[in-house]
């Protein structure tokens, strides 16, 4: 269904690897309510291939970034700039990874160069695109950057590991930048902390399947879809949120505010 949201804007998305990924639903909506768009991913995720179909499907051009080099940052903004006619109007940032979760290191025993690089890709790369493109002015006024979060920021959530770390950081920058491209261009810059949802990152964390239908239990809504995030995020890139910016928005089915569920007690009279 279109309302015509974003009708005239034009924006960069960050991190669609497949169509599960969150970013792939968002250009899929964003295409959908009228937005023109630039497609960006890390090289080596373009080898997959998967990303040109969305691209065909939604008439957009692909940038590769590897969003941890201001070169290929620079490149990115200045390039889509050219292509979309224009300064951008929304920027979605749905980029994480960590080496020790991906080698299966224990928080205790993190290798510390992975835990630089989980820093570098999953929350610095925000500081570093928001960087990019305060320096080129490239934002217009009232422009909407939005930036996926994890609720393990603010508790722990053990098999998270260092992605925890990295999404307070994400956070903080979403904060700090927040106030600094809004005095200067009323730019908002804000968080959607996003249910556990099957992605690829997703099922990078060990016990994600329990996990899941844990979270799911224990949200009065359920656990919020990565369509409905998607619609959550074309939200915040229109005009219909120009005051909201430098928050962490809990889209999650009520998780957040949840101390326990009657399905979940339930499980511990068995
Ligand atoms: N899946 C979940 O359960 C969940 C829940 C809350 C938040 N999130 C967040 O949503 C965002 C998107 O993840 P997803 O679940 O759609 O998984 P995904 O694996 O589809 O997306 C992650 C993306 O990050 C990209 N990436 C990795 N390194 C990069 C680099 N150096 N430069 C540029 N891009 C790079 C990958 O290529 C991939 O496209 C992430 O920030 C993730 O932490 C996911």
């Amino acid at each position: 269904m279109s309302n015509n949201l974003l009708k005239g804007k034009r924006g960069i998305i960050f991190g669609a690897l497949n169509d599960q990924s969150i970013a792939w639903k968002v250009a899929e909506r964003a295409h959908e309510e009228g937005a023109q768009f630039v497609l960006t991913n890390a090289p080596i995720a373009m080898r997959m291939g998967e990303i040109n179909g969305l691209a065909e499907k939604t008439g957009s051009q692909i940038i590769p970034a590897d969003a941890t080099s201001i070169e290929d940052l620079e490149n990115l903004v200045t390039k889509s700039m050219e292509i979309l006619g224009g300064k951008i109007d929304f920027v979605l940032h749905s980029i994480g990874m960590s080496p020790n979760v991906r080698k299966g290191k224990h928080y205790t025993e993190s290798n510390y160069q992975f835990y630089n690089q989980t820093m570098d890709v999953s929350a610095i790369s925000l500081h570093k695109t928001l960087a990019t493109l305060y320096k080129h002015d490239a934002i217009s006024e009232w422009g909407s950057v939005v930036a996926l979060t994890y609720i393990a920021a603010q508790r722990i959530f053990p098999d998270y590991n260092d992605m925890a770390d990295a999404k307070s950081l994400l956070e903080s920058i979403t904060r700090s930048f927040g106030y600094h491209y809004g005095i200067k261009n009323k730019v908002r810059v804000n968080t959607i902390s996003q249910s556990p949802t099957v992605t690829t990152a997703g099922q990078g964390i060990k016990g994600f399947t329990e996990f899941i239908n844990f979270s799911d239990q224990m949200s009065p809504l359920g656990n919020a879809p990565a369509v409905a995030c998607a619609d959550y995020c074309i939200s915040m890139f229109s005009d219909l949120t120009r005051y909201v910016t430098m928050q962490n928005l809990f889209h999650d089915g009520g998780f957040s505010n949840t101390g326990v569920t009657q399905q979940v007690i339930e499980k511990f009279g068995e």
